[in-house]
This record gives structure tokens, C-alpha cells and sequence, in this order.
């Protein structure tokens, strides 16, 4: 019994095949054939810390009907991961359209143009062909992760949009048992008695409403990218969403203990709600816990809750862009930048290589592509009230399974907008300041007729999405979350395939940022058939044979 062989150090080759020779890029020939009269607009819409708990992707329990009706529309990605389960490396990741392993944050504190290479971003691109780009909400991580301006002014037409009453977030504006306002993790509040009378999502849809009204009028096409805060900790939502999700019908996750088979290194001590003054006020024991059941069911209800307030900002965005007939000629981008354990493997957090933390939802509407253009008069998306029992669930307008990877994104808006693909990246890259190395998913959205195959298939055992994890140490430690750069010892690599997951812990020099394919430190490694919630680990237990060619050198 031997474990399987790791993958290459060029592990980001596998599934790659031909570098490209040409890296001059003529941006000229992009802007032809995109004037302001026939370019489609873009409208990006990121969810933050929002794993596919929707009712679009199978969720029997969570109501979510705007996003539902978008899915309806929409060709959705059953498939899709996250490249690293942290919200700033995976936002730089995937707006410059390179792994972390190109723009070398794993962490928050660096700033891609100075730290690894000038690379451009996706609305950087758009900006440079002729688009008003526009940021409303989180979009870049705030910090120096994106020098303190959401990468402005290389991103954006003109500044940012921060909702004022952000920074409210992790303030005392929770009313607790006691009566007294504490900041808590779980945070249903009456609105009108909070700060400012509104809510950062609120405030953000209502910009970017104001956007798009000024947009209807505008002589160049406009990509909006919409970054919207809940489900994020702390659970701060309008307390009345509370009610679709009685305690007595939420059940526990699946799968609540820490697995036995894990290795250590692959768990993380979710430390970030043990700061909230609530779940400080349990004493819960350090790293492993656990949370006492009926507080593992108020997580998961505040969690359902918050996605069903995002959802009904959602509706509100896109029934205003309906009104300002706007959905005829806008592309719509849907996704998250990783998603959350509600207790799934004994954890609260993202921070992991698990699918539960690296799958997202993703979809993308294209007007007369995805769906049929609107007819005059008729609306692509009317608001869904989440409250109207009778609101039906919608069916997807075509699900893909292949695996796909957000590191994608870049390249398929490109396309879709009719702007020239980025050319696929040399390895390394640094000194190349546009090119892609995730793929277009064009084909799934256009070459294949709805009518006839509402469910194609593709071919999902081509596919391979590619995450990453560091860690400080082969032990749960107070910062196996977020470990700075300089604190990482160990990454973990793994690849998603559609038959099984595979990690293997290895040594990592965060001076050189050199892994060491040589110093494996643990593996994982789990069937999808047989262990879809990956609880039992059979790295060990593993021969070659059992797995595919595409792991092996
Ligand atoms: C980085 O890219 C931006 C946008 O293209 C450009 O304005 C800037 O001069 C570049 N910086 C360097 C150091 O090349
Ligand atoms: C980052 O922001 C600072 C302060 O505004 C600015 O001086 C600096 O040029 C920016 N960095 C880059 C690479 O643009
Ligand atoms: C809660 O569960 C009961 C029993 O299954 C069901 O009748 C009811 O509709 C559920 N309530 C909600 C709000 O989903
Ligand atoms: C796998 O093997 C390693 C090294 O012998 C050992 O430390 C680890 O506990 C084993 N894991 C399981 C799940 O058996
Ligand atoms: C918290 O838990 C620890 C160990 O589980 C126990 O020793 C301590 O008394 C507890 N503290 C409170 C305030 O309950
Ligand atoms: C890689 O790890 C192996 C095994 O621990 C070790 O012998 C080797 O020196 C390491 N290589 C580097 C470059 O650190």
C-alpha cells in the first residue's frame, strides 16, 4: 500500500497543454467591432463567503427565488471552485485572472502590481476598451491587498462606491438577550433602529441602481461589478428573514465531526467567529470545540437568513435593470468568492481545500444566447418576494458539471463582451502584464442548442479545477486561518476532479515561494461517488492504479 505520487511541482501545467508564442497583444483589434451601439454591457455580481446554498443548485431548505429566476435565465456552473477559500486572494486571483501562485497573496497584505507583477484586471480590460467601469460594494478586498483604492485608478472609469454604513459591521448593534447592544455573530436587526436606518447591501443596490439609470443614457457600454457583503460574518440581517427558517425545521449539518482519517494540518480552528461576543460567551474549547447544538442551528438559520435577504437584493438590482430595459443588452455574471462550513467536518469558516469551502455558485446570463431576448413590453426578472409561499422554485435554463475554476472568469466576460480573449500565460508570467491562465467557458454558453439539450453534459472528465491552502503549521495553531506570508511552512495542493478530491501538505518557502513537491507532509484524498462530504480520508489506503492518468508526472 503506497500512497499515490504528488503532483509535479508544475502542477499548475497539468490540463494545460500549449503555451502560447505570441504575447504581444494588440489591444486595437479588441476595440474594433465594439462601439458604444452593439458592445453588451456587463454586470458582475460578487457574493461574498456564499457557498451554493440556493435553491437553483438543489437547496430544498433555503429561499431564494431572485437568484433562482436569474438561474432560470441562465447557464449555471454546478461545478465551480474557488482557487484559495480566503476572500482577498481569491478576489485578486480572480479579477487579474492568475492563480496565487502568480500574484503571490495568500494572505492580505500584499499588493500584486509591486509584489508579484503589473497584472491588468478584468475591468481594467473593459476600461482600456472603452467601457465605464464601475465598483459598487466589496469587490477588490479593502486593504492593501488592493493599495487602500480597490486598485483605482488603473480599475475603475471613477472612484469605488462603499456603502457608509459598513462600518457599522462589527460594531455593537446587535440587540443580545440581556437587551444591552453587543457585536455579535448572530445579528438580526430591525433596521430602522440601527445606525444610519440601513444596511451596507441596501445601500449598495440603490447605488448601483442610480448606476445604471445614468447608464441608460450613456454613450459607451458600462461593466458594473456589484460586490455585496451578507452572508458574511457577522450575520447582521432584517430580523423578518429570520422567520423563513424556524429553528424547529433547521437541521444540523450532515456531517458534524472533525473526520478521524484528517490530518491535522487540513483543519482549521475557525477563530474568526470565536471573537464575536456571543460565541465568546460559550467558552467553546480551542481547536476543535464543538459549538452546542441548538447554536449550531441559530449559525445555520442566520446563515439562510442572510442569503435570503442578499437574495432579495439581488431581485430588486435586477428587476431595476429590467425596467431600464437594460436586459437585452447586459451580460450577467453571478458567483461568490468561496463558500462557508456550517459545520460540515466540525467547522465554522471558509479557510480550507474542502468542497464545501471552495465550491461557488456561477452562472452567466447572456441576452438571445442563454435565453430568448425579452419581447417588448416583458420582463426577464420581476421581483420575487421570498415571503409568497406560492413563488415557485425555477429550474436552471442549463446546468454544465464539467469543473470550472472562478480563475476563469476573466477570459469568458472578455469573450463574451466580444473583446479579444487575453492570451493564455507563459509559465511563470510575472513579467506579462495581460494574460490568462484559467480558460474561456465560451463554448458552454453558446455552441450547443438549449432547445433541444437543456442539460448538456460536456465532457467532465476532461476537467480539473486547481485550489490552494497554506498553513504555519502541521498542527491546528491560532492562526492556521490566515497565516501571514512570512508565517507559511506548509501549502496544500489540491486538485477536484469529477470523480474525487486530492490534497497533499507540502513544504513551502514563503522567502522563495518554492514548494517542495519532495516534502509531503499529509494527503487526502476522497472519491466523490462514495464520500461526496469528503469524512473518510483513504489517502493512505490508496494505489496508483486507482488513480487516473492525469495526476501522474
Ligand atoms: C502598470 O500598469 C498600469 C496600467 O496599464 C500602467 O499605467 C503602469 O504604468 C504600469 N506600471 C508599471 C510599473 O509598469
Ligand atoms: C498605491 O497608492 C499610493 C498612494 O495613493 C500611490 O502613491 C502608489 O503609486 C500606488 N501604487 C501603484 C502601484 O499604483
Ligand atoms: C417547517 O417544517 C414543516 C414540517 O415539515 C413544514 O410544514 C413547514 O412548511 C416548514 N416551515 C418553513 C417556513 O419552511
Ligand atoms: C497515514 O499515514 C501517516 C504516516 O504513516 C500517519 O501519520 C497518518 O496518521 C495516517 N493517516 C491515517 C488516516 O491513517
Ligand atoms: C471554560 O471552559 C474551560 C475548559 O473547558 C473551563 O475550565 C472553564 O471553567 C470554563 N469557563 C467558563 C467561564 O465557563
Ligand atoms: C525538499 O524536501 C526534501 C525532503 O524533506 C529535502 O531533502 C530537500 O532538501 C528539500 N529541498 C529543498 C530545496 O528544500
Amino acid at each position: 500500500m503506497s500512497p499515490p505520487p504528488p503532483p509535479p511541482p508544475d502542477w499548475r501545467l497539468l490540463g494545460f497543454s500549449l503555451l502560447v508564442g505570441s504575447f504581444c497583444f494588440a489591444l486595437e483589434s479588441a476595440a474594433q467591432g465594439n462601439s458604444a451601439t452593439d458592445a453588451l454591457n456587463v454586470l458582475l455580481i460578487i457574493v461574498d463567503d456564499l457557498r451554493p446554498s440556493l435553491g437553483c443548485y438543489g437547496d430544498k431548505l433555503v429561499r431564494s427565488p431572485n437568484i433562482d429566476q436569474l438561474a432560470s435565465h441562465s447557464i449555471l456552473f454546478q461545478n465551480a471552485f474557488a482557487q484559495q477559500a480566503v476572500c482577498a486572494p481569491s478576489r485578486v486571483s480572480f479579477l487579474t485572472g492568475r492563480r496565487p501562485d502568480t500574484t503571490r497573496l495568500y494572505d492580505f497584505n500584499s499588493y500584486w502590481r509591486v509584489h508579484s507583477g503589473n497584472f491588468s484586471t478584468i475591468p481594467q480590460y473593459f476600461k482600456e476598451n472603452g467601457y465605464m467601469t464601475m465598483s459598487v460594494g466589496k469587490v477588490f478586498h479593502p486593504g492593501i491587498s488592493s493599495n487602500h483604492s480597490d486598485d483605482s485608478p488603473y480599475s475603475w472609469s471613477f472612484p469605488p462606491y462603499h456603502p457608509s454604513s459598513e462600518k457599522y459591521e462589527n460594531t455593537k448593534t446587535c440587540r443580545g438577550q440581556d437587551g444591552k447592544l453587543h457585536a455579535n455573530l448572530l445579528c438580526p436587526v430591525d433596521v430602522a433602529d440601527v445606525p444610519e436606518g440601513t444596511l451596507p447591501d441596501k445601500q449598495s443596490t440603490e447605488e448601483a441602481i442610480r448606476l445604471l439609470e445614468k447608464m441608460k443614457i450613456s454613450a459607451s457600454p458600462f461593466f458594473l461589478a456589484v460586490g455585496y457583503h451578507k452572508p458574511h460574518i457577522p450575520f447582521r440581517y432584517p430580523k423578518e428573514f429570520q422567520k423563513l427558517y424556524p429553528l424547529e425545521n433547521i437541521t444540523l449539518a450532515p456531517d458534524p465531526q472533525v473526520p478521524d482519517g484528517l490530518p491535522p494540518v487540513a483543519y482549521n480552528p475557525w477563530m474568526d467567529i470565536r471573537e464575536r461576543e456571543d460565541v465568546q460567551a460559550l467558552n467553546i474549547s480551542v481547536p476543535y470545540g464543538p459549538i452546542p447544538v441548538d447554536f449550531q442551528r441559530k449559525i445555520r438559520q442566520s446563515y439562510f437568513a442572510s442569503v435570503s435577504y442578499l437574495d432579495t437584493q439581488v431581485g430588486h438590482l435586477l428587476s431595476a435593470l429590467d425596467d431600464l430595459h437594460l436586459t437585452s443588452n447586459t451580460i450577467i455574471a453571478f458567483t461568490s468568492d468561496h463558500g462557508w462550513a456550517l459545520g460540515e467536518h466540525g467547522e465554522w469558516a471558509k479557510y480550507s481545500n474542502f468542497d464545501i469551502t471552495t465550491r461557488v455558485p456561477l452562472m452567466f446570463y447572456v441576452p438571445g444566447k442563454t435565453a430568448p431576448l425579452p419581447g417588448v413590453g416583458e420582463k426577464l426578472f420581476p421581483y420575487q418576494d421570498p415571503f409568497d409561499p406560492t413563488s415557485k422554485s425555477m429550474d436552471p435554463g442549463g446546468h454544465v458539471t464539467d469543473l470550472v475554476e472562478l480563475v476563469s472568469l476573466f477570459p469568458t466576460l472578455a469573450g463574451l463582451a466580444g473583446l479579444q480573449v487575453p492570451p493564455r500565460c507563459p509559465i511563470p508570467s510575472f513579467h506579462v502584464e495581460l494574460c490568462r491562465e484559467g480558460q474561456n467557458l465560451q463554448r458552454h454558453l453558446q455552441l450547443h442548442d438549449l432547445e433541444e439539450d437543456p442539460h448538456f453534459l460536456g465532457n467532465p472528465r476532461e476537467s480539473i479545477a486547481y485550489s490552494q491552502y497554506p498553513r504555519p503549521a502541521d498542527s491546528p495553531q491560532w492562526n492556521s486561518d490566515k497565516p501571514s506570508l512570512k508565517d507559511i511552512k506548509i501549502m496544500g495542493y489540491s486538485i477536484r476532479t469529477i470523480d474525487y478530491r486530492y490534497t497533499v501538505w507540502v513544504g513551502f518557502n514563503p522567502a522563495e515561494f518554492l514548494a517542495n513537491f519532495s516534502d509531503i507532509h499529509a494527503g487526502e484524498l476522497y472519491f466523490v461517488d462514495s464520500d461526496p462530504l469528503q469524512d473518510h480520508n483513504i489517502y493512505n489506503d490508496s494505489q496508483h492504479g486507482d488513480l487516473p492518468h492525469s495526476l501522474k508526472p
